[in-house]
Formats: structure tokens, C-alpha cells, sequence
């Protein structure tokens, strides 16, 4: 099965270095319409430059390609509209979104500021919803769509100095799950990715032969499957030096007790049983969650 853009247009936010130029090049390369965006700030987000997403949109044009690029901040949403407003008016439409800006604030949960919360839930979080909702309409309208969030091992398990970015990146993969529902009817599928890679958000913290491993090609395409004609959906595909894997979020059987004589110390004396991964299951929507609850009580009468 071969991947191709033809006629495809994709907007990568954060793509001015790192992971998300990587997405860009392989994007044009692959035939897509490349709108390059990055604000060109700092990583903890401070500072800007229009710099930073031209050079890559020239480096795709150099090699034959067609890109655009575009300064906005994923956290303007009115910035957003006007780079989505932009590129309709140039392309007429929007295939393709991978959202995939974002910054660092790391502090240990005692000395993170207010502040440095919302500065991340800021551009990871609700820079993603502003993407996503300047390009929904124009999706549903296509009957086509391609949406990737940029979540993290550090969202999905937790990582020391993260309480900020972990929220953020965990916020993500609730993002896409109710996409993943409202979307399936016009077939727009949105997935996440859990990217581990040698970027500037990287570089500092492991030692060079470790680095060197995780070039940030080896993530890309997982990301091209991810947006490509026969994506998944609702998938959260972990990548890094090679490896792909998918993450889950897996529910137990679980225990029913009788609400009659419902107690703590029955929750407790039940706890391994709560835990017992036999027969847990990935549920579809939350409400899968209250039928099986209901259903157990159901059956205990
Ligand atoms: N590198 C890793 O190992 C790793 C691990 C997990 C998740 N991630 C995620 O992958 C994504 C890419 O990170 P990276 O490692 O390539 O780092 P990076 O710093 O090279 O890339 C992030 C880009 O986002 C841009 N950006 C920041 N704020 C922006 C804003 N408000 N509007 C538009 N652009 C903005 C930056 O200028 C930068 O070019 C991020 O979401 C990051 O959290 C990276």
C-alpha cells in the first residue's frame, strides 16, 4: 500500500523545526499542499519570528514542492481563521491537520506557577481546539478529514517536573476522543501521537548516542499513516527510534456490590477483583462505561 498527498492540502502547526518540519517535508513530498506555521518563539514560548516557518516552506519549494508559511500562534484563534481563511482562498481546502506546536515550562509541582499551567494548557491544549475548530466546518463539508494531536508518554504515564505539559498532553488524547465520535460521520478521523525524538525539547536531557538514535524522520511515518486515506481512528500510536506501539486505555471487568450494603470496606475487600485485568476491555464512548454498570445491576435482581 503506497501513501500519497495528491491533491491534498495539510497544515502542520509547530513545523518550523523538529518533529513538525519533518511532517512538512514528508507531507510535500509526498504531493500534499504544506501550510508551514510556527510562531518561532523560544521553547518555554516566549520571543517570535516569521523566520522559522519560512525557511522550511522555502526548503519544501527548493525541492519542488508547494508550501505556505505562516507565523500565526495556535493560541490567537483569530490568527487561526485567518491562516485557515488564507489558505481556502489559495487551496479551497483543508485535508489535513497535525496539530503539533507546543512548549516546555518543566518545574516541580511545587514551584510551578499558575502561570506556567496555563501557558502550556495554553498552546498544546487549546491551541489544538483553535486549529481544529477553524478547519471542522470546512472537513465536515469535504466529507473528509485528517486530525493528529501531539500527546506525550509524559500525558500518558507521567514524567517528573511535567504536572503542566502532562495535563496539556493528556487533555489531548480527551480531545480526540470525542472527535473521534463526531467525526466518524463525515469521515474525519482523528488519532494522536506519542513521540519520543532528539529535538530542542529533547536535547538537554539525554546524553548524545542515546540522542542520536531518535532522529525525528523515524517518527514521521507513523504520522503519515495517521493522515493518510485508510488511517485508524481513536488511536494513540506511540513512535521513537524505530518502534511503533499503540497505547490503550483499558477498562476492568470490574466487581457489582449489592447497593444494599454498599461499603468502603467492600470496595476495599474487593479491590483486587476491581483491579483483575481479565476480561477488561477498551470502551467505545463513556457511555459504554454506565451500560455496563447498569447492566450488572440489571442482572442482579
Ligand atoms: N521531542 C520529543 O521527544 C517529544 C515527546 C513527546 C511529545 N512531543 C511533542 O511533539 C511536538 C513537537 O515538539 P518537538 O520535540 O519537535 O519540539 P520543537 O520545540 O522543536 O517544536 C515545537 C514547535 O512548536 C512551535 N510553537 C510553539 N508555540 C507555538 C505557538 N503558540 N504557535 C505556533 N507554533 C508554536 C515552536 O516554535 C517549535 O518550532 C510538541 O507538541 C511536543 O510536546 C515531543
Amino acid at each position: 500500500m503506497s501513501i500519497n498527498f495528491d491533491g491534498k492540502v495539510a497544515i502542520v502547526t509547530g513545523a518550523g523545526g523538529g518533529l513538525g518540519r519533518c511532517h512538512a517535508l514528508e507531507l510535500a513530498l509526498r504531493g500534499a499542499r504544506v501550510v508551514v506555521n510556527d510562531l518561532g518563539g523560544g521553547r518555554d514560548g516566549s520571543g517570535g519570528s516569521a523566520g522559522a516557518a519560512q525557511a522550511v516552506a522555502s526548503e519544501i519549494t527548493a525541492a519542488g514542492g508547494k508550501a505556505m508559511a505562516n507565523g500565526a500562534s495556535v493560541t490567537d484563534a483569530s490568527e487561526v481563521a485567518a491562516m485557515v481563511a488564507q489558505v481556502m482562498e489559495k487551496w479551497g481546502r483543508v485535508d489535513i491537520l497535525i496539530n503539533n506546536a507546543g512548549i516546555l515550562r518543566d518545574k516541580t509541582f511545587l514551584k510551578m506557577e499558575k502561570a506556567d499551567f496555563e501557558a502550556v494548557i495554553d498552546v498544546h491544549l487549546m491551541g489544538a481546539v483553535n486549529c481544529t475548530r477553524a478547519v471542522w466546518q470546512i472537513m465536515r463539508e469535504q466529507a473528509y478529514g485528517r486530525i493528529v494531536v501531539t500527546t506525550s508518554s509524559s500525558g500518558l504515564y507521567g514524567n517528573f517536573g511535567q504536572t503542566n505539559y502532562g495535563a496539556a498532553k493528556l487533555g489531548l488524547v480527551g480531545l480526540m476522543n470525542t472527535l473521534h465520535l463526531e467525526g466518524a460521520k463525515y469521515n474525519i478521523r482523528t488519532n494522536a501521537l506519542a513521540p519520543v525524538a532528539a529535538t530542542r525539547m529533547t536535547d538537554d536531557i539525554m546524553p548524545p548516542d542515546m540522542l542520536e538514535k531518535l532522529r525525528p524522520e523515524l517518527v514521521t511515518p507513523g504520522v503519515m499513516y495517521l493522515v493518510s486515506d485508510d488511517a485508524p481512528s481513536r488511536k494513540i500510536l506511540c513512535a521513537g527510534a524505530g518502534g511503533f506501539a499503540v497505547a490503550k486505555i483499558h477498562e476492568t471487568a470490574g466487581v457489582f456490590i449489592d447497593p444494599e450494603s454498599l461499603s468502603a470496606e467492600d470496595v476495599a475487600a474487593n479491590w483486587d477483583r476491581i483491579c483483575d485485568e481479565d476480561g477488561q476491555n477498551e470502551p467505545g464512548s463513556g457511555g459504554d462505561q454506565t451500560m455496563k454498570f447498569l447492566t450488572m445491576a440489571s442482572n442482579s435482581n
